[in-house]
Order: C-alpha cells, then structure tokens, then sequence
C-alpha cells in the first residue's frame, strides 16, 4: 500500500528502537503499516518476541482493508480480479458509496483507487469521499497476490480497530510498545495552527498526544513517536529523548514540497540524564 508518510525510508532507524521483547506491540495510526509488517516479520524469524498486536486507524476503509486482508484473503484477490487500469472504470469506482459495502469489497476498493489514482495517495473532502483523480501510470499492478498473501499471514491474530489512538494508548500496560505515527504537524512556522488540520489532526490533537506519551512514561509503556522536525514538535517534545532523520519524502501533494525533509523520532524512555555539575 502506498500511504502518505509511509515509513519505508525511516524504517531501519525505527527498528533500532523498538525492543526485541514486548508483550503488546501497537500502532494506533497505522496508514502503510510499515513498521508492523516489518516487526512481525522479525518475530516469525525469531528475531523479536510479542505475545499481541494492536493496529488502528481512524480511516474506516482502511480497518476494513486490513481486515479483509487479515480474514479473506483469498476473496479480496478474486475480487481485485474485477478491476482494470480504465479511466472511465476508475471515477466509476471512485463515486461508489463504500459504507454500504462488505469488508472485501471495501478492501477491494480502496487497494484498486490507491493503484490507480495520482500519486497513490488517500485524500477525502470534507464530506469523506475519496476525491484523488485518475494516475498516470504505464502498467499498474492492481492485484499482488504473493504480497496480499504474505501480508494476510503477518495479520493474523492481530487485532484492527477503528479508533482514536488515545482508545489504544489508554489501554497500554508497562512491558508493552507503541510506535506513534500521526498525521504531520505543519512544517511552516507561519501557519495557523487552528485552522490547519491536515486529516483533521490539529494543534490539540498534537498536543493530546504529546500529553499522552509523557503519561506512557510514567507507567512503564515504551513509546516511539515520529513526526516532521518543526519548532511546534521540537517544543512539544521538549527534554525526551530524540534524534533526527533526513528522508526523502516520494508523496506529497504539494509538489513543490517534494524532496528533503528532517523527521524527528522521538523516544520516551532512558530519557538524557542532567549533566553532572563540575
Ligand atoms: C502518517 S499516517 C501513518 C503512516 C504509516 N505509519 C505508514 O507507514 O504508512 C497517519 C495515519 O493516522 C490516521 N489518523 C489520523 N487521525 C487519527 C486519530 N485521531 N487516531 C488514529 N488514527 C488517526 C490517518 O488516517 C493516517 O492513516
């Protein structure tokens, strides 16, 4: 799946911080789920122990998505089979209501639109529905049965909701592990706060979640954030643990915007001691 803010690029440093042994991993914005899919391929060679995991999202077509994936696999393929690279069939698709749809068909849905559409990106209006045009691509690949396959294994047993990450963190006990991925807070200095809601995560919704890794902390949870490097996260984060990573970023609507950016990844454990004095 291609997904705005797809980890892929940052993964090897993100790997390095989660721990090898955890008893419940959870991702609360899951998007790509690119860093699940890669933790739990670790688990099965061995390489990293947990005995549950937790994805969630606020985006229903996406929960419905993976949930097909994880219990129907084969019937998201055989419906996939019906799809073609056609304009015409694309804004067809495009325009059809989903919430009346099963989860297959739904999951169906939604991998054939970000196949299909410019840029493979998700983007809904205000009234939720999918308004991303029509691609250019040469051959696109619209069903993947290897991959769908193998991402149907990884999935099982774990738990997709449809939630708002605080539902998940809140259930959260010491020895567990969340990687917090939300949507990016503005990168310019300059733009208000209030009425910038990129996925309609504001200001508040950042600060929440701030609030809400220094609580882990206090109970033992071991939280990773990622998020753009800007002065409003810098402050938000304030005296955690953090590095910063410069990735190239391949989707972003605003082409001019394309190219370089610093991502900060921030840990809530083993947090910098105060320099001793001399
Ligand atoms: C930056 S993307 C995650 C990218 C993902 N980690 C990847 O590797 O592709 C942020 C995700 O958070 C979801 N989201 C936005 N607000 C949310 C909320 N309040 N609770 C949970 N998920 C939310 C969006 O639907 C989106 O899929």
């Amino acid at each position: 799946m291609k997904w705005a803010g797809g980890k892929t690029r940052l993964l090897p440093r993100i790997l390095e911080q989660v721990p090898k042994k955890m008893s419940t991993y959870a991702e609360p914005f899951m998007g790509g789920a690119a860093v699940f899919l890669a933790v739990a391929a670790e688990r099965e060679r061995g390489e990293r122990k947990f005995e549950r995991a937790i994805l969630a999202d606020r985006n229903e077509d996406l929960v419905a998505c993976y949930s097909a994936v994880r219990d129907s696999v084969e019937d998201v393929i055989t419906a996939l089979g019906d799809y073609k690279y056609d304009e015409e069939m694309f804004y067809e698709v495009r325009g059809r209501d989903p919430s009346k749809m099963t989860d297959v068909e739904r999951g169906a849905r939604l991998l054939y639109l970000n196949r299909t559409c410019f840029n493979g990106l998700w983007r809904v209006n205000s009234k939720g529905k999918f308004n991303v045009p029509f691609g250019r691509y040469t051959k696109p690949k619209i069903v993947d049965p290897p991959k769908l396959r193998r991402a149907s294994e990884l999935l099982k047993d774990v738990e997709i909701r449809h939630e708002d990450f605080s539902s998940v963190t809140k259930g959260l006990k010491k020895g567990d592990f969340v990687y917090l991925d939300p949507p990016y807070a503005p990168t310019s200095d300059t733009a208000d706060f209030t009425a910038y809601a990129k996925d309609g995560f504001g200001l508040e919704d950042q600060q929440r979640l701030a609030d809400e890794l220094r609580r882990l902390a206090d109970v033992g949870v071991h939280a990773l954030l990622s998020n753009a490097d800007t002065t409003l996260t810098r402050s938000l984060y304030k005296g955690l643990r953090h590095e910063t990573v410069n990735v190239r970023r391949s989707i972003n609507s605003d082409t001019s915007n394309r190219g370089h950016a610093a991502e900060l990844l921030v840990m809530n454990w083993d947090l910098p001691k105060k320099r001793a004095r001399r």
